[in-house]
């Protein structure tokens, strides 16, 4: 299964911030925010990884991540020139996608919790039709809303709605089958002129092949894409990370956990990561001192 990564848009609900530099790189406590969802498609077991950005921005993702070695993964790069929605990526990505079954991760989405590498390499393990994740949150009107059966089935998909029938938003976290490019290509922009993953969703919906798996309340799923859920992600992240002494989203450590890269080249990174918390995080793992 290959993987994209999202990372376009103009960022306008945080402007300024983002007058002159690309929402996915802005800080989330010590890592650029693209480094979450990130480390989200490696743990899916997805070595195959697509960024794409706007014209202006991918030269600095480039810069940031490279040919993706130093992770034990391949990237790949594209530009999105206009923000025509997040379905646009598969017609943007159709040529590398290469008829395969495919993920999508939105540059600005962090998921955290116990065994979530199981529940995504279940979800990659290439199964017809396509599987979305639901969480329950209290403010659904941002997000694409999902509402179930007494048995549980999902019944409807609604973007944004202004009367919510549920509080499940839809993450920002798809895995599709190799139907995916074919399908973005045959739906149309909707009202505000983007191609909807939304729609996407509605279409596997309708040929009842979309599983939508309820995230329970033990993981944390946090968007970033105005300055309170920037801040909260933030937070969290320094929660978790000054408690435990374990990382949140951070790609070096999730290679060395797959077995993409070894102590040898972790050690590595943690060296180019200098004096800095992570690094020295990284180097105990390295060292077999962290289990
Ligand atoms: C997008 C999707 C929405 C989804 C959300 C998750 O919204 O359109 O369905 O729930 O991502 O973060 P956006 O954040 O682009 O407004």
């Amino acid at each position: 299964m290959k993987g994209i990564l999202l990372a376009g848009g103009s960022g306008t609900r945080l402007h300024p911030m983002t007058l002159a530099a690309s929402k996915q790189l802005l800080p989330v406590y010590d890592k650029p925010m693209v480094y979450y969802p990130l480390s989200t498609l490696m743990l899916a077991g997805i070595r195959d990884i697509m960024l794409i950005s706007t014209p202006e921005d991918l030269p600095q993702f480039r810069r940031l991540l490279g040919d993706g070695s130093r992770f034990g993964v391949r990237f790949a790069y594209a530009e999105q020139p206009s923000p025509d929605g997040i379905a646009q990526a598969f017609l943007i990505g159709r040529d590398w996608i290469a008829g395969e079954a495919c993920a999508l991760a939105l540059g600005d989405n962090l998921i955290h919790g116990d065994h979530l590498s199981a529940l995504l390499r279940s979800a990659a393990s290439g199964e017809a039709g396509a599987t979305v994740f639901a969480y329950r949150v209290r403010d659904p009107e941002r997000y694409g809303v999902v509402s179930f059966d007494a048995d549980g089935q999902a019944t409807e998909i609604v973007e944004k709605p202004v009367a919510p029938k549920s509080n499940w938003a839809v993450t920002g976290l798809y895995f599709y089958d190799k139907q995916v490019t074919d399908i973005a290509a045959s739906i149309r922009p909707s009202a505000r002129g983007e191609l909807e993953i939304t729609d996407l969703n509605k279409v596997y919906l309708e040929a009842g092949t979309l599983r939508v798996e309820q995230l329970s309340r033990g993981y944390a799923w946090l968007d970033a894409g105005t300055p309170d859920s920037l801040l909260q992600a933030a937070t969290f992240v320094q929660t978790i990370q000054s408690r435990t002494g374990m990382l949140v989203g951070c790609p070096e450590e999730v290679a060395f956990r797959m077995g993409f890269i070894g102590a040898d080249q972790l050690r590595d990174q943690a060296g180019g990561l200098g004096k800095t918390d992570l690094g020295r995080v990284l180097r105990d793992l390295a060292d077999g001192v962290l289990g």
